[in-house]
């Protein structure tokens, strides 16, 4: 394992989402005014019930953090249950003490997606930076939206979703042909700029790419394999995710 990347490996997906919100409560602490990177998906859910529980016991304050998310689709209405912006009130943003003007997420219904982009990066760049940004994996190695492909965008951008996306993120929708098929997502540098990197995997599905993410050749064709190049990256994961690990 290279020496970059620090190895949590945890009994269950509990136990992953609890391990989870203790790193992230102590990144917060550490820098309570700092900007902080969330991310939507079936992952980091127990880990954000961990976090409320926390901030109701007193163990966590996100009174003065800001937070960006990784990504949302394009097009969509913040108010439709399946957009991410809804996701984050809904699982985490609604049951926390951080203020609503301080969370950031693309906005999925902007006029011009290439200006929302410039405009999102401007807003991260205008808090200094993320400190810790949390990330799950794609089955297909992506991380926010940014799919395998010959070419990978370095800021946020309009990105086009993958039918393996399309595919994974249809048992949220009607039909698969709901499923929207754009995005607007950090890219590359902007997630490889946050100082730290918090990546959450769970289950037998996400066992052969975390293999190929941290072990495997440096490609485009495995976004997450270019966390590699980080130099800070925590790695939360259940036994089931940790099995091609060791
Ligand atoms: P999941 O998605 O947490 O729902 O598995 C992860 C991802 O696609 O980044």
């Amino acid at each position: 394992m290279l020496r970059n990347f620090k190895l949590y490996t945890e009994d269950d997906y509990t136990a992953m989402s609890q391990k989870a919100a203790e790193i992230f409560a102590s990144a917060v602490a550490a820098n309570p005014t700092g900007a902080f990177g969330f991310a939507t998906g079936s992952t980091p859910e127990g880990m954000y019930k961990a976090l409320i529980q926390m901030q109701k016991s007193g163990k966590a304050d996100f009174t003065h953090i800001t937070a960006f998310n990784l990504d949302e689709y394009y097009p969509i209405k913040p108010d439709d249950p399946q957009s991410y912006k809804y996701f984050m009130r809904l699982h985490l943003f609604d049951g926390i003490n951080l203020p609503a003007n301080r969370t950031f997420i693309p906005n999925g219904q902007a006029n011009d997606p290439a200006v929302e982009c410039i405009a999102f990066e401007e807003k991260i760049a205008a808090t200094g930076g993320i400190d810790t940004q949390i990330l799950g994996i794609g089955t297909n190695g992506h991380i926010g939206f940014n799919e395998p492909a010959q070419e990978l965008s370095a800021t946020t951008s309009y990105v086009k979703l993958a039918d393996a996306t399309i595919e994974s993120n249809a048992r949220f929708f009607a039909t698969p042909e709901n499923v929207p098929r754009h995005a607007l997502s950090m890219g590359l540098h902007t997630i490889l700029m946050a100082k730290r990197i918090l990546l959450l995997a769970s289950g037998k599905g996400k066992a052969e790419i975390m293999h190929q993410a941290l072990f495997g050749p440096i490609t485009t064709q495995v976004p997450a394999s270019l966390l590699q190049l980080h130099r800070d990256v925590t790695i939360v994961v259940d036994q089931e995710a940790a099995k091609l690990l060791q």
